[in-house]
């Protein structure tokens, strides 16, 4: 088969660490991927169910790509990730342009799926819960994503089951790839020019594989001596150990961003979330990791407006900004689910959440600014990741993963450099070269 793909992601990391493994999977039987749409004989979108219209989203995206192909013939179409699973046997009832329906623990399944529907012309939906054959699948096919900073899904599925979360739902329980099988794809993603490893899982630090934890991963990986930094993402309050704080004061590597979903600053709201967490074992964690090293700053993640939300538990979340001033964080509107228990509590009016956003918002982004001027004349460590759109320069992320762009050239690319910082806006530092260091500084 000499096939073209292209390939559409909605979502998390973990859906764009998934699509390039789907990738890695169907190259096996032919397929190219391409950029161009019209060029494609075989369509995937991998979905994202977290908020509200992404069912209809990905109705809405397949229209376009009707009307695209409309004069030509008509492309294999695949829907992958979390509406997939969500939404199964219902989408190839509701579109029939859809051909297959592809959950997230299924993937392993997907050259055979197209060769079937092929051979057969049989549409099928595969959204069993089979993390271990995924995973043991994908261990033997390489990694080829090849990226400076490369992710590395680590674990899935949750068992947490927060009221608002579609997540347990549409990934299924929580599973840990076994730590040899990590580490043999952190080894080959590093023979292949990844300088920055991000692990990732929908509760990274619950990672548990025969008594192996995240913390020992993130010790086993700095031993790469390709790999200069180690990321890790999301991770829950409640998972935050003793072992992945003690790590904070050995690791080499460990950049010192932790982003740590809060949600809410208010403990009634929490409880009410069934978060599991309060907000004084937040701040202990805050507080011990300052401690350890005071460089460390939090990003986070914040649902406003969530069912039962007072002016006085907004003012928490409010108090908890300033308290811990996040560098960098996600903020939404609350989205009731399909079948999470928060579904169908009683709203906040539309207007008082859209203020609450604002005012949450301004003051992230106040702090965002904050944190990017301090750093205008100083020298910083910066990895570089590729060169800017039109090449005249180089872009790379400080250790808080803000986008510096700066006068490197080409073959900084993967090297550490130390960069002095001449401006800054909310999302990027502005800055020169000052010499290669390719080392961590941190
Ligand atoms: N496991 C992570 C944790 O515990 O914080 C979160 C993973 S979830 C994929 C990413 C973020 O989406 C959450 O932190 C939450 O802020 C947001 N989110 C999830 N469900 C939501 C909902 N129903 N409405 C609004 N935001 C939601
Ligand atoms: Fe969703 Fe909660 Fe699980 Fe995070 S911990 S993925 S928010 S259910
Ligand atoms: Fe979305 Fe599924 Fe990720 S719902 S946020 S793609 S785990």
């Amino acid at each position: 088969m000499n096939q073209k793909i292209f390939i559409k992601t909605f979502g998390c990391q973990m859906n764009e660490y998934d699509s390039n493994r789907i990738y890695d999977s169907v190259k096996k039987i032919g397929y190219e991927k391409t950029e161009k749409y019209e060029e494609a004989n075989c369509y995937l979108l991998n979905t994202c169910h977290i908020r509200d219209k992404a069912k209809e989203k990905v109705y809405s995206e397949i229209g376009r790509v009707k009307k695209i192909f409309r004069s030509k013939k008509k492309p294999l179409v695949i829907i992958a990730g979390c509406v997939a699973q969500a939404e199964n046997q219902e989408m190839l009832k509701r579109e029939p342009y859809i051909d297959l329906v592809i959950g997230p623990q299924a993937y392993h399944k997907i050259n055979d799926t197209i060769f079937n529907y092929i051979k057969k012309n049989k549409k099928i939906e595969e959204t069993e819960f089979d993390a271990v054959s995924k995973f043991k699948y994908l261990s033997k096919i390489k990694n080829e994503a090849g990226k400076v900073s490369s992710f590395l899904t680590i674990q899935e599925g949750c068992d947490k089951f927060c009221n608002f979360c579609v997540v347990p739902y549409t990934r299924g329980p929580e599973y840990s790839r076994p730590l040899n099988q990590i580490l043999d794809e952190a080894k080959y993603l590093a023979d292949n020019g990844a300088r920055e490893i991000v692990l990732l899982g929908q509760n990274v630090n619950a990672y548990d594989n025969e008594g192996y934890r995240l913390s020992d991963l993130i010790l086993n990986i700095e031993k790469i001596s390709e790999i200069k930094r180690v990321r890790y993402t999301t991770s829950h309050p409640k998972d935050m150990t003793q072992d992945l704080i003690e790590v904070y004061k050995t690791s080499k590597k460990l950049m010192p961003l932790v982003h740590l979903p809060v949600q809410s600053g208010s403990n009634k709201i929490l409880n009410s979330m069934n978060r599991k967490h309060t907000i004084e074992e937040y701040l202990n964690t805050f507080d011990i990791l300052k401690e350890i090293n005071p460089k460390i700053e939090f990003s986070s993640d914040f649902i406003i407006g969530y069912p039962g939300e007072e002016d006085k538990d907004f003012k928490d979340t409010f108090n908890l900004i300033e308290r811990v001033k996040f560098i960098n964080s996600y903020s939404f509107i609350f989205s009731p689910r399909p079948g999470t228990v928060a579904e169908n509590l009683d709203l906040i009016e539309k207007k008082i959440c859209i203020e609450r956003l604002e005012k949450i918002q301004n003051i992230l982004f106040e702090n965002q600014i904050r944190m990017n001027n301090s750093l205008k004349g100083k020298i910083i460590d910066v990895l570089v990741e590729n060169l800017t759109y039109d090449k005249s320069k180089a872009f790379g992320r400080s250790e808080y993963m803000t986008s510096v762009i700066f006068n490197g050239k080409k073959n900084d690319i993967g090297k550490i450099v130390q960069v002095r910082i001449k401006d800054s806006n909310r999302n990027t530092l502005f800055g020169e070269v000052i010499t290669n260091s390719d080392q961590k500084v941190a």
